[in-house]
């Protein structure tokens, strides 16, 4: 959980009495002690005296920022929070579930657009637009997001990526002090006001990482260059090089201590913002390399010069002005012109005389100036070479931090304009920056408070409208058509008349009568006007309106810039014939002239465009006082700023509005998916037609169809939501339940896939191993066959063999018998058998024929056993009397099938005889031996007889 960043712990004893009291008030009045309440459409009832109570609340208890529905309120806390903007807050922001659910802040609505781009919800790309009067704390707030946005929106895993990601960061963070250098300066409102309007793209590649940023910049107060207003200071820019120059360089840039400038009032008050060292730090870190950077200071040291010129009044409109006598003034143009590498007489020749180019043939006439358009031009010219130097500088900054256009998809908008302005002394400047807060709240208007309920009414929800503060009026008085203060001034501009201020004044009244917004200070001794913004009223002089709207730029001086020899200086006024200086308007020049105001708005309306292509996220931040002082809060103050932005018209909309609006299309394409949710024996009336992906749905589906479909997700899913005409309408909360459900549905459906695919697998696994077995049964049962075929060809060999060793052996035997026989017949003359061979020999022979193949076989395949275990196995397949050893011997081969010789004694003998078996006598002995009538034979018949005993 969030820490307690105000210190109010709840287990410390110093605020224990406190909590109880809390507690004690909760439960007698029902209600949260107000700095408890994070959002203020909770405060009951809503109103702007308890929405300032709760917020003056929550500022005492040092709780900076509140929720307001669609927006979130900034209270300025005039002082350093460290622990708010950690980067570990960061990212415990980040990695929350829910951010909302913690303490509101600015990372909250960070967070939010940067999971909004994630979702790929239309439209994709966000901005906030943070506004807030002059000082309340936009720059801050811009600053501290764009650090959240380079901390979260760096890949955590690819340290590839992190490093770009910290080198955009880096770059885009050191482009903040550069241009707070050169654009920002200490007003009465603000010590570091910005001067100048400020977009930042923040771009994002498809992973949501941050490749890239662009700046783009509105409407620079480069009057500011030679004019301050009292107790304002110039831009920092100059009080940093005049600070914080070191000892060669004052040499080099002509700024000794001490020296005085007129264009820099106020150089004795240091602010925290005057830090040379920081700026040059940034610079280098854009690619701003240190030569390039001294040129930069040496001009700026040679403007502060310029500023130092004086001209008297030459009293002869013939003579041009003559400096004003005084070696300090002197010194001052030669030291400019050195500084800014032009020629020192070039230069004081162009300040003093004019060209001008009249009749047919454009002849050319020098007219010497007056004093007023001497120190006019000197200012023009200090104001040309500020500007081109801020516009190249951010030029420079882009192409530093600037993503190739195919790296990036989508992008995130920070805007930080100038805030609503209101001085004793308005005029041009103040105009333009109100204008743009103008605008600003406008598009709050149309796209929060107007456009949500007008869209409510359309689609048929039931709503009962709340007023609100239109600033359309405001904006028709300045910028609307046919006739507007910015139409008159551009035609002014345009007739290029001679007016007073006076004469403006009574125009601009007469053409604009009867206008609500604009006003009169009958009592003010200078003409003027006043325009009542929603923020207040504010009074605008008239005089130099006209001037400073046309800001001409003498051509005289843009061509004296481009011969300048200051490398720098060459660079922001190249010496392009083509390039197009605005020449001043002859008398019968009428052609429309691009005046500031036109370019401003022009700019503007860009500007706008860009905003409506996004989800807008608004922060408003509010500035609890004027002195800039931690722990004060002013009423009053807060008051007229609540009043200005509309907070409670907010408020209400927003605790009964519904802040979601998707398209039924689209709430069927992102959530038909819900439908899962549905148990599956009620299935919807339009089933079959939701399975289907985008290409499925009819082009011209019924809307009744369509509700149909929409009914079965909110069936499936019962939440707070209307369905509109055309819209289905929800509150942050309900979106959060569909997303939550619909991460959980495809979660469902990833692990249906996982367990699908594993299936698939253990089934082909199973396939496979089938088939293995298969293919190895197989090639076994082949090679079996092999091998019983190579079997049966031995056998019968073997067979052959044997037929012929038996034929041999018959053979031999009936010829070896034929003495048995007659011996045995002899013995048994009276034997009754009357064939040719007596019955033992028959019987022999039968023998002999059934038994030896197989038991020579048998002995034949006893392949692996040796010694004695292999003479057992031939004796008993060939059944040899075991018992007694010494009737016969069987000789073996040690490596080889088959029985090598088979020794026994011969019957009735005393002699030994050794034959040889019958296979190898058979194979080696072809012919018959002497002692081969005995032997062999006679063991089968000494077999046969005892096996017939
Ligand atoms: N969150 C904050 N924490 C601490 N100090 C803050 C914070 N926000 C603003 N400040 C202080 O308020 C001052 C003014 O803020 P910032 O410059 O942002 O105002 P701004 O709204 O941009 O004004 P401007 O319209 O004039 O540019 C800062 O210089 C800083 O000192
Ligand atoms: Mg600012």
């Amino acid at each position: 959980m969030l820490q307690q960043i105000n210190g109010h712990g709840s287990g410390s004893d110093a605020h224990g009495g406190e909590t109880l009291r809390e507690d004690l008030q909760e439960f007698l009045g029902g209600e949260a002690p107000l700095q408890q309440l994070d959002d203020l459409t909770k405060v009951n009832p809503v109103t702007l005296e308890t929405v300032l109570r709760c917020l003056q609340a929550r500022y005492t208890a040092d709780t900076f920022y509140t929720n307001a529905g669609c927006t979130l309120v900034a209270l300025n806390p005039f002082k350093p929070v460290p622990q708010l903007y950690s980067p570990e807050l960061m990212r415990e922001y980040h990695a929350a579930s829910q951010p909302q659910t913690l303490r509101p802040h600015i990372f909250t609505v960070g967070e939010q657009t940067y999971r909004n781009v994630r979702s790929l919800i239309e439209p994709v790309n966000q901005s906030i637009v943070v506004s807030g009067e002059s000082g309340a704390g936009k720059t801050w707030t811009s600053r501290c997001l764009m650090k959240f946005y380079a901390v979260v929106a760096a890949s955590p895993t690819s340290w590839e990526s992190h490093k770009v990601a910290e080198r955009i960061e880096q770059r885009i963070l050191n482009s903040n002090p550069i241009m707070e250098a050169f654009g920002n300066a200490c007003t009465l409102r603000n010590n570091n006001s910005s001067r100048f309007g400020k977009f930042i793209q923040l771009q994002l590649n498809g992973a949501q990482q941050m490749t890239g940023a662009a700046v783009q910049t509105y409407l620079l107060e480069k009057t500011r260059v030679a004019c301050q207003a009292p107790s304002e200071r110039n831009f920092h820019i100059f009080y940093q090089i005049y600070k914080g120059a070191r000892a060669e360089e004052r040499v080099q840039w002509r700024l000794p201590e001490g020296a005085a400038f007129s264009w820099l009032p106020h150089p004795e008050r240091t602010l925290e913002e005057d830090c040379f060292e920081v700026t040059r730090e940034a610079m280098l870190h854009l690619g701003i390399d240190a030569p390039t950077q001294n040129n930069i200071f040496q001009a700026l040291a040679g403007l502060l010069h310029l500023g130092n010129t004086r001209f008297a009044d030459s009293g002869n409109e013939a003579q041009p002005c003559p400096l004003v006598n005084d070696a300090q003034c002197e010194g001052s143009v030669r030291t400019s012109a050195l500084l800014l590498g032009l020629p020192e007489d070039h230069l004081l020749e162009t300040l003093r005389i004019r060209t001008i180019r009249a009749g047919r043939d454009q002849q050319v006439f020098r007219k010497p100036c007056s004093q007023a358009e001497c120190d006019t031009r000197r200012d023009c010219l200090a104001k040309l070479v500020y500007a081109r130097l801020f516009d190249w500088l951010v030029s420079v900054i882009n192409s530093s931090i600037c993503a190739t256009p195919d790296s990036w998809t989508t992008f995130i908008g920070l805007l930080d304009v100038y805030g609503f302005e209101s001085f004793p002394n308005n005029s041009l400047e103040q105009l333009c920056i109100n204008y743009a807060n103008e605008k600003l709240q406008q598009h709050f208007v149309a796209h929060y408070l107007r456009a949500q309920q007008e869209e409510y009414a359309v689609e048929g929800l039931a709503w009962s409208f709340v007023s609100y503060q239109d600033n359309q009026p405001c904006l028709d008085l300045i910028e609307g058509s046919p006739v507007s203060i910015c139409s008159l001034l551009n035609e002014e501009c345009r007739l290029n008349r001679p007016s007073s201020a006076a004469q403006l004044q009574t125009r601009i009244e007469s053409a604009l009568t009867g206008r609500p917004r604009l006003g009169r200070d009958r009592l003010s001794p200078e003409p003027s006007f006043i325009v009542l913004h929603y923020a207040g009223p504010v009074r605008y002089r008239t005089a130099g309106l006209v001037e400073k709207n046309k800001d001409p730029v003498p051509p005289e001086l843009t061509r004296l810039l481009q011969q300048s020899q200051d490398p720098l200086l060459k660079v922001l006024f190249p010496a392009d014939p083509e390039e197009k200086s605005q020449e001043e308007p002859s008398g019968q020049n009428r052609a429309p002239v691009l005046t500031v105001v036109s370019k401003f708005k022009a700019s503007l309306e860009q500007l706008l465009q860009v905003l409506h292509g996004t989800t807008p996220h608004y922060i408003r931040c509010i500035k609890p006082n004027s002195q800039a002082q931690a722990q004060i809060f002013h009423r009053e103050e807060v008051l007229s700023q609540l009043e200005a932005c509309g907070l409670v018209e907010t408020i209400h909309i927003s605790a009964a509005g519904f802040p979601i609006r998707v398209s039924h299309r689209n709430f069927l394409e992102r959530y038909k998916l819900l439908r899962r949710l549905r148990p599956a024996t009620t299935p919807g009336p339009h089933g079959p037609c939701l399975d289907g992906g985008h290409s499925e749905w009819p082009p011209c589906a019924e809307p009744a169809m369509l509700q149909g479909l929409l009914q079965d997700i909110l069936h499936a899913l019962p939440a707070p939501l209307h369905c509109g005409r055309t819209k289905v309408f929800m509150t942050d909360s309900t979106l959060e339940l569909l997303e939550r459900r619909r991460a959980q549905v495809l979660e469902q459906c990833a692990r249906h896939i996982q367990r699908g695919w594993r299936r698939h697998r253990c089934r082909t696994q199973a396939r496979q191993r089938r088939a293995a077995v298969l293919i190895q049964a197989a090639v076994r049962s082949w090679l079996t066959r092999k091998h019983v075929q190579r079997l049966h060809a031995a056998a019968t060999v073997i067979k052959r063999a044997w037929r012929e060793w038996r034929i041999r052996m018959a053979f031999l035997a009936s010829e070896e018998l034929d003495g048995v026989e007659e011996k045995h017949s002899s013995q048994t003359s009276c034997s009754p058998s009357s064939s040719p061979l007596p019955p033992a020999q028959t019987r022999l022979q039968g023998a002999i024929t059934r038994l030896w193949p197989l038991g020579l076989a048998l002995a034949n395949a006893a392949v692996g056993m040796h010694g004695f275990q292999r003479k057992l196995v031939v004796f008993a397949c060939l059944q040899l009397p075991v018992g007694s050893p010494r009737s016969c011997a069987v000789q073996t081969a040690q490596e080889q099938a088959g029985v090598l010789s088979i020794r026994a004694l011969p019957q009735g003998s005393i002699r030994f005889h050794c034959r040889k078996s019958p296979l190898r006598y058979a194979d080696t002995c072809p012919g018959p031996s002497p002692d081969s009538v005995t032997g062999f034979n006679q063991i089968l018949l000494e077999r046969h007889r005892l096996g017939h005993v």
